[in-house]
C-alpha cells in the first residue's frame, strides 16, 4: 500500500492534526492518519493527496514517502536507483529541501545533504535541477525517529486564503473572520460540497465565503443590516448559492441545514444591541436540534474561553467532541468546539 504524507504548517499545529483528521473522516476510502511531529502519515489503496490540498488551510504541502529509514541510517545508500528513476523522470526539473523536526542536524549539515542528494538524483535520473520551479519537490523530513525522502506538492490552497483575507475581501469589517480559521472551522464541522451551512451570527460573512467556495450553499443571518449587506458583497465574489436574512437567531427559524459554522459576538454589548452573548449561544442551541438534518459533529463554534460553551453545550445534552485552544491576533487564545448530537 502506497504511503502518502501531509506535512503541516508551523502555526496552530494541534489545531492543524483536529483538520487533517476531520477531512479524513469525509474520505470515502477508509484512512488513518498516524503522526509523527508535523508529519500526518496516510496508508491509503487510493489517493487522499489532491483532497487534503484542496481542503486543508493548515497543510503545507502533501504528497508520497517513497523511502523511510531510521534516524541514525545512511540516507543516500539505501536510496536505490532504480527508486529514483521511478520518482523523477529524465526530461523533469527538481529540487531538494529539508526539514528537520528533531535538532539534530545543523543548517550546514542539512544544506550539505541538499547538494548530495541533489547530485545522486541527477546522476541516477538525469533529471536538472530547478530551486525556482521545479516540476518534482523532494523533500526530506527528520523527525525524532526517523528520515522520510517524500515527492511533494505545496499548498496552493494557502497563498489563496492570504489573498482571501478580510483587508483583501470587496467588503471589509473588524469583527470579520480571517479566511484561514473560518476554513479551518468548516473542514472540523465536515462541510461537503452541496450541504447547507449556517452562520447564524454571520457578520461581513467570512466564514460563509469559505464554506461557499468549498461548494456548500450558505445561509446567514445577522442583526446588523450594513454587515449583511457587507457580507452580500462577500458572498457575490465567490459565484455559489447563498442566502441572507436580517434578524435575531432568538426568533428565527430555519431547518433543514447540514452544518452550523459560527463565532458569536465576544460579549460586546455594542454589537449584540445588549444581550449577553452566551445567552444567544444558548439560544442557538435550544434551536440546534430543529435547524439540522445532520447530526454527527455538525456545530463547529469559535468563543473566548470566559463563555464556558463547553459547560453549557453539556448540560443542554449536546455532545461535545473537540475543544482545541487557538492563539489569535496578540496573544489572545480562543475556543474552538466541535459538536454534535
Ligand atoms: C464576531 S461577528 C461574526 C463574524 C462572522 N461570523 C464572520 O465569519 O466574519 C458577530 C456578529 O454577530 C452579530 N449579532 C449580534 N447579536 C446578534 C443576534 N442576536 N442575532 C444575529 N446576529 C447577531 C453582530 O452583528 C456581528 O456581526
Amino acid at each position: 500500500m502506497t504511503k502518502y504524507f501531509v506535512y503541516l504548517s508551523g502555526e496552530q499545529t494541534s489545531v492543524g492534526k483536529a483538520e487533517v483528521n476531520a477531512l479524513a473522516g469525509l474520505l470515502e476510502i477508509d484512512v488513518s492518519v498516524r503522526w509523527d511531529g508535523r508529519m500526518g502519515l496516510i496508508e491509503s489503496k487510493k489517493n487522499p493527496v489532491p483532497f487534503f490540498l484542496e481542503r486543508a488551510a493548515l497543510v503545507k504541502e502533501a504528497g508520497i514517502v517513497f523511502s523511510e529509514i531510521d534516524v541514525q541510517g545512511d540516507l543516500l545508500g539505501n536510496l536505490p536507483d532504480d527508486l529514483l528513476t521511478n520518482t523523477i523522470r529524465p526530461e523533469e526539473t527538481f529540487s531538494v529541501r529539508t526539514m528537520s523536526e528533531n535538532g539534530m542536524f545543523s543548517v550546514k549539515e542539512r544544506l550539505d545533504l541538499e547538494a548530495n542528494l541533489g547530485a545522486r538524483i541527477k546522476q541516477a535520473t538525469g533529471a536538472k535541477v530547478n530551486l525556482e520551479n521545479p516540476q518534482v519537490r523532494i523533500l526530506v523530513v527528520f523527525t525524532q525517529g526517523s528520515i522520510r525522502v517524500c515527492k511533494s506538492i505545496a499548498s496552493k490552497l494557502r497563498p489563496m486564503l492570504r489573498d482571501r483575507e478580510p483587508g483583501r475581501k470587496p467588503f471589509f469589517h473588524p469583527s470579520m473572520m480571517n479566511a484561514s480559521l473560518a476554513r479551518v472551522m468548516c473542514n472540523l464541522a465536515g462541510v461537503m460540497p452541496g450541504e447547507v451551512v449556517l452562520d447564524p451570527f454571520c457578520g461581513g460573512g467570512g466564514i460563509l465565503c469559505e464554506a461557499s467556495l468549498i461548494g456548500a450553499k450558505s445561509i446567514g443571518i445577522d442583526l446588523n443590516w450594513r454587515l449583511l449587506m457587507g457580507s452580500k458583497k462577500n458572498l457575490d465574489s465567490t459565484g455559489s448559492d447563498y442566502s441572507v436574512i436580517q434578524g435575531d437567531i432568538r426568533s428565527l427559524s430555519v431547518h433543514e441545514c447540514d452544518c452550523i459554522v459560527t463565532d458569536p459576538p465576544y460579549g460586546r454589548a455594542s454589537s449584540t444591541r445588549g444581550a449577553q452573548a452566551i445567552e444567544l449561544v444558548e439560544s442557538l442551541f435550544e434551536r440546534a436540534d430543529s435547524i439540522l438534518r445532520r447530526r454527527k459533529e455538525s456545530i463547529c463554534v469559535c468563543g473566548s474561553s470566559e463563555m464556558n460553551i463547553q459547560n453549557l453545550a453539556e448540560s443542554m445534552g449536546l455532545m461535545v467532541n473537540q475543544v482545541l485552544q487557538i492563539k489569535v491576533h496578540s496573544g489572545l487564545v480562543r475556543e474552538l468546539l466541535t459538536l454534535g448530537f
